[in-house]
Formats: structure tokens, C-alpha cells, sequence
């Protein structure tokens, strides 16, 4: 019998999440770095637009020296939180500096007073992804949801973020996943040909 999209998407996350821990500290500073240059090299932003960052978990690749440069280019920067239930993604505005705390499933959150904001940009961390701009996340849905709910409303652009050991040449899809219009690793700049 064929696996399922589900235990085929699970097998891949155990693979790639392998390949992901096995980078060492002082790669992933210097892939931190990288990515940053290759992201200013290949991606054009609109003046001034809101940039969904997140805070790296486990061992997804460090977005702050990006999210530090296009802060001082003058983009303004939200981070997502988990509502209590568990539901759609809220994304709270944040300066880097800003007091963080330790919100669901010990990611970092903005404090409950910081304004809810809609990101035109959203980084989005993934587990793996394909070059077609699929993406394989940590198996919650949320950033699906989150980009099915945004581009219901208005024009976004979703770059993913990770090492280039994350990709995969075909990722396994279900009819909820939401596609990635470009990604972006610490060697390689793939605009999406899919979406
Ligand atoms: N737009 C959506 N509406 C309802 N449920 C969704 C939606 N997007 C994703 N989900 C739910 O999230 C779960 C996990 O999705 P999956 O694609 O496996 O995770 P991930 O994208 O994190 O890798 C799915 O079982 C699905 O039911
Ligand atoms: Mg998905």
C-alpha cells in the first residue's frame, strides 16, 4: 500500500530535521550571515513593509542578522504568537530590544500590550522545502493557515528561510498546504516557478 502524504511528511521531518541538527554552532553562525547576504543580494522589498520574523526554535537557521539589516533599512518587524486555543497565528509588533517572553511551546513572544499588526512580508522557518516553493513545517499547520488567512485578505509575500541541506527535490502536498513565493538559504536564492 502507498504511504500517506502524512506518514511520508512525517518520515521526511525525522530526515531533515537529522540533517538540520547536524549543522555545527560555528556553521550556523556563519550560514546565519550568509543568509543574510544572500537574501539583500536577491530580494527587493517595498519601502517600509511590515516583516514577519520569527525566534529561531530548535535548530532553524538564525534570522537576526537579516531581521537586524532590515530593521536599520526601516522596515518595522512583528513576530508571531500562539493564541490560547491553539488557533490562527497572531503576529505582534516588535523593535529588536524589545522584552520577549517564554509564550506556547517555549517560543519567545512579544508581551501582550505590543499592537497586533498584518505582515506584508512574512519569514517563514520551515523543515524542508522543495524548489517548486513547497514547504514542509513542523507538522502544527500554522503557517499554512497563517498565509491562507493573509492572502485571503491582501497581496503577501512568504520567504522561506533555512540551510540548504533542508531541501528536497519533491515534497509530499496536501490540499492545505500552502506554497512559499520565494526561500532563501545560506547558499541559494529560488524564487518560486509554482505559485
Ligand atoms: N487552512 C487550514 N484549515 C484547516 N486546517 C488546516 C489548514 N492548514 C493546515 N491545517 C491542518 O494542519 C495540520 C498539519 O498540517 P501539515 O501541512 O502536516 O503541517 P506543516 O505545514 O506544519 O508541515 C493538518 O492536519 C491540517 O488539518
Ligand atoms: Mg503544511
Amino acid at each position: 500500500m502507498m504511504p500517506s502524504p502524512q506518514d511520508m511528511k512525517a518520515s521526511l521531518r525525522c530526515l531533515l530535521r537529522g540533517r538540520r541538527k547536524a549543522v555545527s554552532v560555528l556553521e550556523a553562525q556563519k550560514a546565519a550571515l550568509a543568509l543574510r547576504d544572500v537574501f539583500l543580494a536577491h530580494v527587493t522589498l517595498p519601502p517600509r513593509a511590515l516583516v514577519a520574523a520569527y525566534s529561531a526554535c530548535g535548530s532553524e537557521i538564525n534570522p537576526c542578522p537579516l531581521i537586524q539589516e532590515l530593521e536599520a533599512r526601516g522596515h518595522p518587524l512583528c513576530l508571531p504568537c500562539l493564541p490560547e486555543d491553539d488557533s490562527l497565528l497572531m503576529f505582534r509588533s516588535y523593535a529588536l530590544g524589545d522584552p520577549l517572553l517564554m509564550g506556547a511551546h517555549s517560543i519567545p513572544v512579544p508581551l501582550a500590550g505590543a499592537a497586533l499588526v498584518e505582515p506584508d512580508v512574512f519569514l517563514v522557518p520551515l523543515v524542508g522545502f522543495d524548489r517548486a516553493g513547497h514547504r514542509l513545517g513542523q507538522g502544527g499547520g500554522f503557517y499554512d493557515r497563517a498565509l491562507a488567512h493573509a492572502r485571503s485578505l491582501r497581496p503577501i509575500k512568504a520567504i522561506g528561510l533555512a540551510y540548504s541541506v533542508q531541501e528536497e527535490p519533491f515534497l509530499p502536498l496536501e490540499s492545505h498546504d500552502r506554497g512559499l513565493d520565494s526561500i532563501v538559504t545560506e547558499k541559494d536564492f529560488f524564487d518560486s516557478f509554482y505559485l
